[in-house]
């Protein structure tokens, strides 16, 4: 069959699902059948489960598996916790959890969280006199607060709501700017939905009574959340004897703190490694985000802001050797929901919260950040070691073995192999070409 070449097409949202298929595999697919079989296998058997998950976003046609691992063992603040992970990178799960039995032994993982701050933001332009708009503002102050109580008012019986409104002065950046820069206490919701409607009340607020009572005309811009969020801090840490880090593949545990130590002081000056070595760090953080339905872009974004809040893109751990003691620590931003948002809504963040013992935007801040110094923690200890490949490797030989469609016989053989030899893309090649001229 010809495929037409692709053209736009008007009203796409609008078509019924089975009908933004037809047009996608009349569009894109010279094997049409395969590609409709394909879509449907990802379908769930039950449909009401399958329209939820239709509902989640527009134009959905069929569902994208990643897996949901667990890692257990890991002990923070001396409870015992089985974290889940949505990822689809071989070693991440297998390095957490090895990173949780270390520690384990060793006095487990303590955090805390520093601040739960959010902020918030109304863009806006102004031509006029400064002083008369910063007199202006602090008349209009308490109406901005008063005209969101519709909004407000259950967020504030939980002890939350709006904290403080600034008046901000950006000229000096870009010519006529200013903010009304807001701070929320957002509790366990993570917030946006709220942020982002108080804002564009205050937005409303402040433009109508600055028609009534300012020479010069208000502006808005815009009026959104930020995702920087570094007053939303959480710290995580693991200490221990110098000696104590001797263990099956620690000989020397002098030589590996120290060793380990410099890994790390060389992500605090390197950008280039900084940003790799916060990407494992973020192996940890998204998939534990994830799979507790939260906003990894959100988390992303504001974690690598904070990465170059000095002015310069750093390592989010740190570590430190004092009077015999190896210490290791992260300190990052999370603005975590563990109410509203997908989490009452996805059965398997659901599942995952449930897991966790339904814990508060708190409790899940400083277990997101335990599961992102785990695994700095395993990426360093093996890059500093015996390298990443062994490991890595390894856990990517089932990869390897599924794109050449080992049966399970296969598999089992090779697996074995390997248990004793070095994988690598070629190595597990030969080994399958070996067993199938047998
Ligand atoms: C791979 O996903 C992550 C690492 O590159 C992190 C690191 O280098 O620290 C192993």
């Amino acid at each position: 069959m010809n495929l037409t070449m692709p053209t736009a097409i008007s009203g796409f949202s609008k078509l019924s699902k089975s009908k933004k298929i037809e047009w996608l595999l009349d569009t894109y697919f010279s094997n049409k059948e395969s590609a409709r079989n394909l879509v449907q296998q990802y379908w769930n058997s039950d449909a009401k489960l399958q329209k939820l998950h239709d509902e989640f976003i527009e134009n959905t046609i069929t569902n994208y598996y990643l897996p949901l691992g667990v890692a257990p063992n890991f002990s923070i603040n001396n409870k015992l916790y089985t974290i889940p992970m949505a990822i689809e990178e071989s070693s991440v799960v297998a390095a957490a959890s090895k990173a949780a039995k270390f520690w384990l032994d060793r006095g487990g993982f303590k955090a805390e969280v520093i601040s739960t701050e959010k902020i918030g933001q109304v863009h806006f332009t102004y031509t006029g006199n400064f002083e008369a708009l910063q007199s202006f503002f602090e008349i209009v102050k308490p109406k901005l607060i008063e005209d969101t109580r519709a909004i407000t008012k259950n967020m504030e019986r939980r002890g939350g709501g709006i904290l403080d409104i600034e008046l901000k002065n950006k000229t000096q950046d870009l010519e006529h700017y200013y903010q009304l820069h807001a701070t929320f206490e957002t509790l366990d919701a993570m917030g946006a939905n709220f942020i982002n409607s108080c804002l564009e009340q205050f937005a409303k607020t402040f433009k109508a009574e600055a028609q009534a009572q300012l020479e010069n005309d208000v502006n808005i811009v815009m009026s959104i959340l930020s995702n920087y969020v570094p007053n939303c801090l959480v710290r995580a840490e693991v200490s221990c004897p110098i000696t104590d880090l001797k263990s099956k593949d620690i000989t020397n545990p002098s030589l590996f703190g120290e060793k380990f130590k410099q890994a790390v002081n060389i992500a605090e000056i390197e950008p280039y490694r900084a940003v790799t070595h916060n990407k494992g760090i973020m192996n940890g953080i998204d998939a534990v985000v994830l799979a507790t339905g939260n906003d990894f872009r959100a988390v992303e974004a504001g974690v690598h802001a904070y990465a170059s809040k000095d002015g310069k893109y750093k390592s989010l751990t740190h570590c430190s050797i004092e009077d015999d003691t190896f210490k290791f620590w992260i300190e990052i931003p999370l603005a975590l929901g563990t109410v509203g948002g997908l989490t009452s809504l996805h059965p398997l963040v659901k599942f995952a919260l449930e897991m966790l013992e339904k814990p508060s935007a708190k409790d899940l801040m400083q277990i997101v950040a335990v599961a992102g110094l785990a695994q700095n923690f395993a990426a360093v200890k093996s890059l500093t070691t015996t390298g990443i490949q062994e490991g890595h490797m390894k856990m990517h030989l089932m990869n390897i073995l599924n794109q050449f469609e080992a049966t399970s016989e296969e598999k089992e053989k090779i697996v074995e192999h390997f248990k004793t030899n070095v994988v690598t893309h070629s190595a597990v090649v030969e080994a399958i070409e070996n067993i199938r001229e047998i």
